[in-house]
């Protein structure tokens, strides 16, 4: 058993208390690997944001369990390296199913954990939640539960349908199961191909869809029932048309891809949305970055060479969402 705490992280408590009142959104950043950890914390360490770190379950199955906990207990060591004095790192369970693994994570030393039982029948997530709820707070760890289904592809996580949360359901959910934040489906979905095309328009100029706007009015309706409670959206890569445009002029296909465009994430990271995951775009960074180097120098073999640049790339990117989106820069000095 080891708990967070010895490893210099921290629960998401007192981060989403202080994004509530102060009308931003902590970013939760998918890695997989060593750059996309390092590009992270470097953004952060330079930006002096709060983060939390998610391990999704194709996290976990391609670079391994064990070693993402350590590479986040090095990731502590590494911000203070980088002169942040005291850096505030949350290592979240991204979309935990069952009891065994929240458990397993929590006594591995996670600060948070989700525990994704969207897809069960409401009572049957009240109460897988509450079990975790009831496990997690012995230790500090905190929980996020999910309420109402994303549509799209992540990792393991795949939904055709997706329904909206039901504002009537908020109160009762979050008493009940005791969780600290709540996920919540307004229209964002996982995957760089979040609408299909018969869902957006057409911007007749570039020829590019635009997307059908988020239910802010359902998000309004869940901060009326649950004044100040923490709000959490997945789903919110906004797909950045500029790395598409790269994969696609170097080999790659990646036709309509398209996300929740920025100006939607700023004004929810105002409200009561305190979380917001991002994954796909880190993705498409790093693949731009990658297929730029290996066409214009197709004799490289060495992977520090297009790894290196993919990182800087991601280091951008997560420095604009934390400062031109997020408003989180400066909340963890
Ligand atoms: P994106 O696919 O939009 O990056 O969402 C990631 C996510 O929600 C992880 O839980």
């Amino acid at each position: 058993m080891v708990n967070y705490k010895d490893l210099g992280l921290v629960n998401t408590r007192e981060m989403f208390a202080k994004a509530v009142d102060g009308g931003y959104a902590i970013p939760a950043f998918n890695f997989n690997n060593m750059e996309q950890l390092q590009a992270i914390i470097k953004a952060c360490a330079e930006t002096k944001s709060p983060v939390i770190l998610q391990v999704s379950s194709g996290a976990r199955k391609y670079a391994n369990q064990t070693l993402l906990r350590y590479m986040a207990e090095g990731a502590v060591a590494y911000a203070k390296e980088l002169g942040w004095e005291h850096p505030q790192i949350c290592l979240h369970l991204d979309h935990g199913d069952t009891f065994e693994l929240c458990k397993s994570c929590v006594d591995f030393g996670f600060s948070s954990v989700m525990i994704d039982g969207s897809s069960l029948p409401y009572e049957e997530n009240i109460a897988l939640t509450k079990k975790v709820v009831e496990y997690a707070h012995q230790f500090d760890v905190t929980v996020e539960a999910e309420l109402g289904v994303l549509a799209g592809v992540e990792d393991d996580v795949v939904a055709e349908e997706s329904h909206y949360t039901k504002p009537e359901e908020v109160i009762d959910f979050a008493t009940r199961s005791g969780c600290d934040s709540l996920a919540i489906s307004i229209g964002t979905s996982h995957g760089a191909y979040k609408f299909k095309p018969e869902q957006c328009t057409r911007d007749p100029q570039t020829g590019r869809l635009v997307p059908p706007p988020l239910a802010f009015d359902v998000l309004a309706e869940i901060e009326k029932k649950l004044p100040g409670f923490p709000i959490v959206l997945h789903g919110s890569s906004s797909v950045p048309q500029e790395y598409v445009d790269i994969i696609n002029a170097n080999g790659g296909n990646m036709p309509d891809a398209v996300g929740v465009p920025e100006d939607q994430l700023r004004k929810a990271a105002k409200s009561a949305v305190c979380k917001i995951n991002i994954d796909s775009d880190s993705r498409l960074a790093f693949t731009a970055a990658v297929r730029k180097v290996l066409a214009e120098k197709p004799g490289e073999f060495d992977p520090r060479k297009y790894c290196g640049p993919a990182r800087d790339e991601m280091v951008k990117l997560y420095k604009h969402k934390i400062i031109e989106v997020l408003g989180s820069d400066g909340k963890a000095e």
